[in-house]
């Protein structure tokens, strides 16, 4: 099926609104973003779609609200600005930022609950539970001890009974495995696909409880066919990777020009959502092309990555241990806080996030390695060429074994990032595509060191300075094109000094950090 592919659609959670955005929400955001301009390299600008946005019901931003003092209307309003201005901040490519308080959000949601209802994979019936009121969630009596509080949260639960609808997931249990089983990348990494065909082997799925009655949680989506309830937060909010892109017609045909069997259609998100995403998702649209809906596909993939932690607990809003990514970014710069999340961490993995580790990646990566290259290699075309690069045909100029070695490398390296090319399984791997372009970048300084330009000079053996010149500014070209996903700016300042007519060293780059410094 990959041998069509021509587009890519790829998405990030959206946030809930109900506290600050982290660095956790920057992970994925940037993750994302990379991919996105990754992709437009490869298929061209106008066939990849980026999506990200916030999430906006449900009964914590209920409570926020209220503790603000504000209507929910007022908080969401207020709390989705930060979202997008931090999605400024990041240098994010995003073509579209979804809320699912906007009404293209709510039409959809409505539209695939009554589709549902009329098919019957949604029905009405009697909830009786365990319900933690924070999490917004129901915990089977399996699952608690005897001092009855929350598996997840470890706060106070109540038992509550009422009228509720539900929507059938045990149906597709079965069609839920077979599906992963047929398509082993719809589930990334290897190991998560694991856990999530051996929870769908050992258990059997319970129908989803899919409404709250508005007497408890008003602020959500109304269930058209109930004047009591609103929506499940997620039910409603999963929807989005089709309501931002799409529409349903009268005849229950879903539109979209990015939901369509050659478009690769990526979710990337935390293995804190991963069950919603691998569950309940790909569910929901077995049941919607049960239901007869035309133009519905199962995501080609959901990778989960891990989680940055501070101190060994996972960085997060109800734990109070978030770096503030507007701070970290000011302070040092969008694309350091771009590379160093997407090197120091592999994805999929967890990893831990200091000031400390940021600060020895800048100096060694960014200002030895890289920032060094760019310099020395500027000032070297200054001051022996007058900032004209030597005219020459590097493929015609034979060069000594560390030479030759360089340009061999100089052709694009695809494989860490994988995808979509045919022949390429997704790998997503930033941190080893990012090693394997700093490999380039210390071979060629080490290539300075050893060539000694300055010898060279003093000879004048003019020829052997001139391809070694071009040579270094060929591997910068190299490294701005690989970086630019990565490093946007960065690798547009790059360019913009080798485009120039007179090349001339400039400012470092990456100016060393001598110590940790607090604003
Ligand atoms: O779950 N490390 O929103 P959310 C890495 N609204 N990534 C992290 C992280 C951490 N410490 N903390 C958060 C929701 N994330 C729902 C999603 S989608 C239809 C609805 C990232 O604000 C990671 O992507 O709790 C995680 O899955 C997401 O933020 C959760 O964001
Ligand atoms: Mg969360």
């Amino acid at each position: 099926m990959k041998n069509q592919v021509n587009k890519f659609y790829v998405t990030t959670p959206i946030y809930y609104v109900n506290a600050a955005p982290h660095i956790g929400h920057s992970y994925t955001s940037i993750a994302a973003d990379t991919l996105a301009r990754y992709y437009r390299g490869v298929l061209g600008e106008k066939s990849v779609y980026f999506l990200t946005g916030t999430d906006e019901h449900g009964q914590k931003v209920q409570k926020a609200a209220e503790k603000k003092g504000l209507s929910p209307q007022e908080f969401v309003d207020e709390a989705a600005s930060d979202f997008v201005a931090l999605s400024k901040t990041l240098n994010l490519s995003n073509n579209d930022f979804i809320r699912t308080t906007e009404a293209r959000h709510i039409k959809v949601v409505g539209e695939i609950l009554e589709i549902l209802y009329e098919s019957g994979d949604i029905y009405e019936g009697k909830y009786q539970g365990w319900y933690c009121i924070p999490c917004e969630a129901f915990w089977p009596e399996s699952q608690l001890e005897d001092q009855k509080v929350c598996p997840d949260c470890k706060r106070p639960i109540v038992k509550i009974s009422e009228k509720n609808y539900f929507f059938k997931l045990s149906k597709y249990q079965d069609q839920l495995i077979s599906y992963i089983e047929k398509h082993p990348e719809f589930i990334l990494p290897d190991f998560r696909r694991n856990e999530i065909v051996s929870f769908l082997t050992l258990n059997k799925l319970e129908d989803l409880c899919i409404s709250r009655p508005k007497e408890r949680m008003s602020w959500g989506i109304p269930i058209p066919f109930s004047g009591e309830h609103v929506v499940y937060v997620w039910f409603d909010a999963l929807v989005n990777y089709l309501s931002a892109v799409g529409t349903f017609s009268k005849d229950k045909q879903y539109k979209s020009p990015w939901w369509q069997p050659q478009t690769q259609v990526v979710h990337l998100i935390g293995k804190d959502i991963l069950r919603q995403h691998a569950v309940y998702w790909p569910i929901m649209l077995m049941a919607l092309e049960t239901a007869g809906v035309k133009g519905i596909k199962i995501p080609d993939v959901v990778f989960a990555h891990g989680w940055w932690m501070t101190n060994k607990a996972k960085m997060s809003k109800s734990r109070g241990n978030v770096v503030d990514p507007q701070d970290v970014t000011e302070r040092f710069g969008v694309d350091t806080y771009r590379y160093f999340l997407l090197r120091d961490m592999p994805f999929g993995q967890d990893g831990n996030f200091s000031e400390e580790s940021l600060i020895k990646r800048f100096n060694s990566d960014l200002a030895n390695d890289l920032g060094n290259l760019v310099y020395r290699t500027l000032t070297m075309v200054e001051k022996y060429y007058q900032g004209d690069v030597p005219q020459l045909d590097i493929n015609k100029t034979k060069f000594d074994q560390s030479g030759e070695e360089i340009k061999s490398k100089l052709g694009p390296r695809r494989k860490a990032l994988g995808g979509p090319d045919p022949a390429a399984s997704y790998s997503f791997n930033f941190s080893a595509a990012l090693e394997d372009i700093w490999k380039l970048i210390n071979l060629a300084n080490r290539y300075v060191e050893e060539t000694k330009p300055w010898n060279l000079a003093k000879e004048k053996k003019d020829k052997e300075l001139a391809g070694f010149i071009r040579l270094l500014v060929e591997v910068l070209k190299a490294v701005a094109g690989e970086i630019s996903p990565f490093m946007p700016q960065t690798a547009e300042l790059i360019k913009q000094q080798l485009g120039k007519e007179k090349i001339k060293k400039t400012k470092p780059l990456f100016p060393r950090i001598e110590k940790a410094q607090k604003p």
